[in-house]
């Protein structure tokens, strides 16, 4: 079953409505080259940013990077009284199928600068065969392997790049585990400006093609993604590359929480009662969990939450060490191992603020082996038709070792998010 913005409309309708959504982003492009002979439309409500740490506000309208008082991630401030004006629940029932469709809560000032391929908007499906295995009744997947790119990197890129070309970036630079790459490259490419990427060199194989193929600079390093974010950090300065690295510039999460916004929609304006989330870097959960906060001062929703958890590969657990420890914040996790390379990140910059939401919504960390997240890829497969990522098959397991400890129940509603696709990763399926 396809939860769609009116539940009655059909799954033609819904790719109807994308190929309208790709006709506007071949208009948007162009508009995009010669945007300085273009009036555009000014449609943000942003007011500031903010630093997530120390609360030090930051002019909107310029280029940054982390907090300049206290080194933290800074976060996007909408006057959501004036967003709600003109984005109402009812307003969106004939608006673009992708993430854009929250245009008022989105930063990009002028809408010629929004460089799109159709993100955002995918299924949310109700998994019975998957759900009847493990004994659940109401399991969904919300399946990001149909964005531009395969992933639900692309989000976050759409509007990092085009916030980045509304600013006058024109050399961006991003480490990545494989997927944000891959999204990085194709949106710079439609932006047409420059990608420089880094990899580590054992990155999945059609990552690094997809990079190369969509025009990107891409550098293969002997090390982790944090290592790849130290070169960049090395180089930036002396190449003016504008440094895209997730949570250290503030955009890519104002992509990512389209996903709570989509999924609050999808349900009818309720949120499920679990979000099992794999976590790396954490951008997607401390995305929807600043969406969950936005739709409650719009009114949208109440001030009940989903139990937000987050799931690691046991080869790379830091969140998970340290939510079993107590700690605000997460230490480096060493010697960091897993084939699902997207959660393969020792360190995450945005520790803190998973650690908070995790918390504060009565939510856990669990941690899965690569053996148990390998198996879910082919019992999602074979019981749904979905070949998804290693990542997004992470959650399976976790969730089944959430019923064993009684975390969750039987037939509360449970949003499983595959992240990726799994046909990105096929030297790790023996
Ligand atoms: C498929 C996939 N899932 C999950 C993640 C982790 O995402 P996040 O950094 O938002 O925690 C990644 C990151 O690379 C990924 O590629
Ligand atoms: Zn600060």
């Amino acid at each position: 079953m396809r939860l769609g913005p009116n539940d009655a409309r059909g799954q033609g309708d819904r790719r109807q409505e994308k190929a309208s959504a790709v006709a506007t982003s071949v208009k948007v492009h162009g508009e995009a080259a010669s945007r300085s002979t273009v009036a555009g439309t000014t449609m943000t409500n942003v007011t500031h940013l903010e630093c997530s740490a120390c609360a030090t506000h930051h002019a909107a309208g310029q280029l940054h990077n982390l907090c300049t008082v206290c080194g933290k991630p800074l976060l996007v401030r909408y006057d959501l009284a004036r967003a709600s004006r003109s984005l109402t629940r009812d307003s969106l029932k004939s608006r673009r199928a992708d993430m854009w469709r929250y245009r008022e809560v989105m930063p990009v000032e002028n809408d010629a600068n929004i460089v799109s391929l159709g993100e955002g908007w995918t299924p949310l499906l109700h998994a019975r065969r998957l759900g009847a295995a493990v004994g659940m009744t109401e399991l969904m997947i919300k399946d990001e392997s149909l964005n531009p790119t395969q992933s639900f990197k692309a989000r976050g890129m759409s509007a990092a790049v085009s916030m980045a070309l509304e600013l006058g970036a024109r050399k961006l630079a991003a480490p990545s585990a494989g997927n944000a790459g891959g999204a990085l490259a194709a949106y710079a490419a439609a932006a047409g400006i420059e990608a420089h990427i880094f990899m580590p060199r054992d990155t999945p194989r059609a990552n690094v093609v997809e990079c190369e193929q969509t025009g990107a600079h891409v550098t293969l390093i002997d090390g982790l993604i944090t290592d790849c974010g130290k070169e960049i950090a090395r180089r930036k300065d002396a190449e003016g590359w504008f440094d895209v690295s997730t949570l250290k510039e503030p955009y890519r999460v104002e992509g990512k929480k389209t996903l709570g916004y989509e999924l609050a929609e999808q349900l009818g304006w309720r949120l499920p009662q679990v979000i099992v989330y794999p976590t790396g870097g954490g951008t997607g959960l401390v995305g929807m969990w600043k969406a969950f906060s936005e739709m409650e001062a719009m009114g949208w929703i109440g001030p009940e939450r989903p139990r937000m958890i987050s799931v690691q590969a046991a080869g790379c657990a830091p969140i998970v060490r340290a939510f079993e420890a107590g700690a605000t914040h997460a230490d480096e996790f060493p010697n960091a191992a897993t084939v699902a390379s997207g959660l393969r990140v020792p360190k995450a910059i945005g520790d803190f603020l998973i650690l908070d939401a995790l918390r504060a919504s009565g939510g856990a960390a669990v941690a899965v082996s690569d053996e148990e997240l390998l198996a879910a890829v082919g019992e999602i497969g074979r019981r749904e038709g979905l070949f998804v990522a290693p990542e997004g098959a992470a959650c399976l397991p976790a969730i089944r070792k959430l019923l064993e400890r009684g975390e969750i129940e039987r037939d509360e509603q449970v949003v499983l998010f595959n992240t990726g696709a799994g046909i990105k990763y096929i030297e790790a399926m023996r």
